[in-house]
């Protein structure tokens, strides 16, 4: 189409012209990972609509007016990390009032690295980086499964209470392979009712007994656990959790008993989900499925294109084996990674190539 080409000819050129400065920056040092290699561009600075609540801005990583946000920070994603942080500054009224909880690994990144990358292209933005100290969880985790899966930083979600300081009671997690087109203060704003300490999407006709294994359903003592609930499956990528109750109830262990158990007899096959599921399937706060439009990445079939479920959406999530961003660099994508592209802040000429 006809403005597109107008709106790209300007910056190929630019990027063109830059590409040797951007090159002499490449990779250099051990480890240096693909956020070395990736070279990112600055996003505009947000402001907060006039009826937005004050939020001192040196408190706002502690305040209780401010919308917290958790996710993961590693250099294999950190492309969808940036997308999913612009996605939701770009669609909140109080942009100001968002800060960002930031958690990396503390064996495999360097947090300096990744906090200078995130603040080059986020000057504005508040947030913090936390060490997650892999080799507590690596411990836990079932050596007889191997996969993506089992990548140590998939578990910080069950550590959320005790990285993230004690004042921050409610955050949103999210996975880094999503963005929103709406604002997160509504979902943020999730009543969870005078108990419960996690809300999400749920999806009551997915096959929950598949995530267990017969090991698991043939043994009463384990099996009993989900008496009296009514559990249903869902997706860990986008939550809502209170952090306050999580700590009060110590969640957390309760999590690591169940990945104990794993390690001794094989009750699961998937890595992060089941445990969650296991302490929290039927004793969730349903959120609206727009907040979680997942398995755009294709499931686990790679190359296939997955469709938008019926209804509204808020947030488009590329759960599954295939990214957009990888799908976009083979010039083979699928027909809704376009919706992901606005918010990808790569620079470099290649990717204006097609
Ligand atoms: C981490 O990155 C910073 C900034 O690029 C660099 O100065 C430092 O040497 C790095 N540390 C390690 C251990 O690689
Ligand atoms: C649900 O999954 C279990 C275990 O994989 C399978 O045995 C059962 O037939 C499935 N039920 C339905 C309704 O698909």
């Amino acid at each position: 189409m006809a403005p597109w080409s107008l709106l790209f000819l300007t910056p190929l050129f630019l990027l063109l012209a830059l590409s040797p400065l951007s090159a002499a920056q490449d990779g250099d040092g051990p480890n240096s990972g693909s956020a070395r290699k990736q070279k990112f561009k600055e996003a505009p600075e947000f402001y907060n609509s006039p009826d937005c609540p004050a939020v001192v801005s040196n408190e706002i990583l502690c305040s209780s007016s401010a919308v917290h946000v958790a996710m993961t920070l590693d250099t294999q994603y950190i492309r969808g990390s940036m997308a999913a942080i612009l996605s939701i500054l770009q669609h909140s009224a109080c942009p100001e009032n968002v800060a960002f909880h930031f958690v990396s690994s503390a064996a495999t990144s360097n947090s300096t690295l990744l906090r200078s990358t995130i603040a080059a292209s986020f000057p504005y933005l508040k947030f913090q980086v936390y060490p997650f100290d892999d080799t507590a969880v690596a411990r836990l985790i079932s050596t007889s499964i191997r996969s993506a899966l089992d990548c140590p930083l998939n578990y910080a979600r069950s550590y959320l209470a005790d990285i993230l300081p004690p004042c921050v009671r409610r955050v949103v997690y999210l996975d880094s392979d999503l963005v929103l087109v709406d604002d997160i203060a509504k979902l943020a704003a999730t009543p969870l009712g005078g108990t419960t300490v996690l809300a999400a999407p749920e999806y009551c006709n997915a096959n929950f007994t598949a995530y267990f294994t017969p090991t698991f359903w043939s043994n009463p003592s384990l099996s009993s656990t989900f008496f009296g609930r009514k559990p249903c499956y869902f997706n860990t990528g986008v939550m809502v959790i209170d952090l306050a109750r999580w700590r009060a109830g110590d969640y957390t262990t309760k999590i690591e008993e169940w990945m104990e158990l794993q390690k001794r007899m094989r009750i699961y096959e998937l890595g992060s989900l089941p445990p969650f599921l296991l302490v929290f399937a039927g004793r969730i706060v349903s959120v609206d499925h727009r907040w979680n439009q997942h398995g755009l990445g294709g499931d686990n079939f790679r190359g296939l294109c997955r469709d938008l479920h019926p209804g509204p959406v808020s947030l488009l999530h590329w759960s599954g084996k295939g990214k957009p961003w990888a799908r976009l660099d083979a010039n083979r994508p699928c027909p809704l990674d376009a919706l992901w592209s606005p918010y990808d802040l790569l620079q470099t000429p290649f990717s204006l190539d097609s």
